[in-house]
């Protein structure tokens, strides 16, 4: 296999939700970079309903109300991942709006990349949007999609097993 492909597998290995983080800064040019990999994600019909708020330690504090887990308020940035439906595309057979989709992949960008720069991140979907809303003064017509907590991990990121469905259960081939 070549080699960058290998390391491109290894970094998917390596992810895993990270719920405590170091009392470390998360240097300019690593954050930079992980934003520049959200911006050039792929979205439906290139519409990008997408907008991230990017909180950094200072103010990470008034977020610590609507968390769930006391090791997510060790996260030096969490990042608020959101969506701008009206300027999503939408399927027209079933009127489906692809914000979320699009969202849900510009974030998993931002965590491949993060997990490159050697972070740890977290997908915290079990929040109150409404408090969020409130508290980081995002307009109404705008959807919290989740909050992403990101930082050094406590433990180093290293291959293991997941706990995942076999393939032969999730996948099918040529039908149902
Ligand atoms: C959309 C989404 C929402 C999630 N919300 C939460 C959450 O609210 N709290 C939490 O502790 N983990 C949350 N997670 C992390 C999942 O629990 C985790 O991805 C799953 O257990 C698999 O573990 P792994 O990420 O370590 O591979 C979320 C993940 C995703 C993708």
């Amino acid at each position: 296999m070549d080699e960058k492909l290998k390391t491109f597998y290894e970094l998917y290995e390596r992810r895993k939700s990270i719920r405590e983080f170091l009392d470390r800064k998360i240097e300019k040019d690593k954050l930079e970079r992980i934003l520049e990999t959200v911006r050039r994600a792929q979205s439906a019909a290139n519409r990008q309903p997408w907008h991230f708020i990017i909180i950094e330690k200072e103010h990470t504090k008034k977020l610590h109300e609507v968390l769930t887990k006391e090791g997510f308020k060790t996260a030096p940035l969490i990042i608020a991942a959101c969506a701008e439906p009206q300027k999503a595309w939408v399927r027209k057979a079933d009127n489906r709006n692809y914000a979320w989709v699009d969202v849900s992949i510009a974030t998993t960008e931002l965590i491949s990349a993060a997990t490159a720069e050697g972070l740890g991140t977290c997908w915290i979907a079990a929040i109150d949007p409404v408090r969020v809303k409130e508290i980081l003064g995002i307009p109404a017509y705008i959807e919290v999609v989740g909050l992403i907590a990101v930082g050094y991990p406590l433990t180093p990121l290293v291959k293991e097993e997941k706990n995942r469905r076999p393939l032969e259960e999730i996948i099918h081939y040529g039908k149902w």
